[in-house]
């Protein structure tokens, strides 16, 4: 088989950077990613061609208007791949992206387009335009260019009450685990959206809290730096809610290899043979609230959104290592690595957070911003720029689970996660974090 072109759509906030370094340990097949060498899992190794980048940023090794890291500079550098500044959200723009590189035209697309992956606090209307309608007119233009694969990923912002459990099947998933907010609903629509596109090959990921080197956004990443504010302020770190309250997670380079062995599992595949053996089916459902805050006439069909009155069909994959790691996990790794003592909340105080969650999230977003911003200027050199935060959204700290069960991508695909959250991991994340200039060595 002729090397595949792989078209990159967003992400550089998140996914797209660590995804470029692994796809490019494979393209030199030099075994620097061991994850990669199962990526396809059992198959054999399919080798990569050009890969194209696209995002609405500026980058460059001058000076970028989203933060950069080094090994993306440097990888940015090889002749295989391009990065383009491009607004997708203009049709003419998104069809040019989509015009052949220098080795042919793509074959596959990862989609990791969308608003709020750095906080829920986006209005509804940009998700509607730049999440949802963007999802549907990619996938549109992606479908009357044949690509092979396309592989659209829904971070965790759909979230489970305590007792719903892992697996609850009397309820369709998406209406679950449905939060108050525009986000969650925009981005199931985005599924939709896509899953519209009737012969597209695509599958859709919903992967669970991403942690790993250069990962500065998400659900874990200030989490883990709350042993670095308690260890300074000399601290228990104490956190809300319970031990068993789950917080999937997933290391940045298993999403990857679990991306890359979807994305291999789909270009051999139509789409009615891929939703055979994976299809789910996407309703539309009613948001919560009667749709207030939405800020659209959420139930008449929208231009570019799937039809109320359809249920298309799709490949859907939850994706997590395996573990179902919850806040007693992921407390027991910071404790280990920062030698913290780590614990929770009293009962008066969960009871008080239920009622007044808005005030102890900003209370407690105070305390962790301050004692950051002292320790950012205090690190030798003092860190002046990052785009790391310890800011967590009331959405992030809610009594809500991320609780995915993804036996299904191991089962149909084949795909397996090699990294679980442990302390050797975040010694790794905190040290690119180093590297990169964004966060200081305090001990
Ligand atoms: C992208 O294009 C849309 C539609 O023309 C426009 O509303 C938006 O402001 C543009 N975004 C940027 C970052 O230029
Ligand atoms: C994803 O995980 C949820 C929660 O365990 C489960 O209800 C759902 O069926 C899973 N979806 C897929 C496609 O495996």
């Amino acid at each position: 088989m002729a090397p595949h072109n792989v078209l990159i759509l967003g992400g550089m906030q998140h996914l797209a950077r660590p995804l470029l370094v692994w796809l490019l340990a494979l393209l030199h097949g030099n075994g620097s990613a061991p994850e990669a060498s199962s990526a396809a899992g059992a198959g054999a190794q399919q080798a990569l061609g050009s890969v194209r980048l696209v995002d609405k940023f500026f980058v460059s090794s001058e000076g970028s208007s989203t933060f950069v890291d080094p090994p993306v500079l440097a990888a940015l550098k090889d002749p295989r791949v391009e990065y383009r500044q491009a607004n997708l959200t203009i049709p003419a723009t998104a069809a040019s992206v989509f015009e052949p590189g220098p080795n042919g035209p793509w074959d596959i697309v990862f989609d990791l387009t969308g608003e709020g992956v750095l906080s829920a606090d986006v209005p509804a209307q940009l998700l509607l335009e730049r999440t949802t309608k963007l999802a549907g007119m990619l996938a549109a233009e992606a479908a009357r260019r044949g690509v092979k694969a396309y592989v659209r990923d829904t971070p965790p912002f759909w979230k489970s009450k305590m007792d719903e459990g892992l697996i609850r099947e009397s309820t369709s998933p998406a209406q679950r685990s449905m939060q108050k907010g525009p986000r969650s609903y925009f981005w199931y629509e985005a599924e939709r959206a896509v899953a519209n596109v009737e012969d597209l090959p695509v599958a859709i990921l919903r992967s669970a809290g991403i942690w790993g080197p250069t990962q500065y956004h998400g659900e874990l990443p200030p989490r883990i730096a709350f042993g670095e504010i308690y260890r300074s302020l000399k601290e228990p770190v104490k956190i809300l809610w319970s031990a068993d309250l789950r917080l999937n997670s997933l290391h940045s380079t298993d999403w990857c290899s679990a991306a890359w062995a979807t994305a291999q599992w789909l270009v051999t595949r139509s789409r009615a043979e891929a939703n055979e053996l994976a299809g789910e089916l996407l309703p539309a459902v009613a948001p919560k609230d009667k749709g207030k805050g939405l800020g659209v006439d959420w139930n008449k069909d929208i231009e570019l959104c799937c039809p109320r009155a359809k249920t298309p069909k799709a490949p859907v994959f939850n994706v997590t290592d395996g573990r179902d790691t919850d806040q007693g996990k992921l407390l027991d790794v910071i404790g280990r690595h920062y030698n913290v003592e780590t614990g929770f909340v009293n009962a008066a105080i969960n009871a008080w957070a239920r009622l007044n969650l808005a005030s102890v999230v900003d209370e407690m977003n105070e305390k962790h911003m301050e004692e950051a911003t002292k320790l950012k200027a205090n690190a030798v050199p003092p860190i002046t720029y990052t785009p790391f935060t310890l800011f967590l959204d009331q959405e992030a700290v809610a009594q809500r689970c991320i609780a995915l069960d993804s036996s299904k991508i191991e089962r149909v695909i084949g795909w397996t996660p090699r990294r679980t959250f442990a302390p050797q991991g975040v010694q790794e994340m905190v040290e690119s974090f180093q590297k990169a200039g964004v966060w200081g060595h305090f001990d």
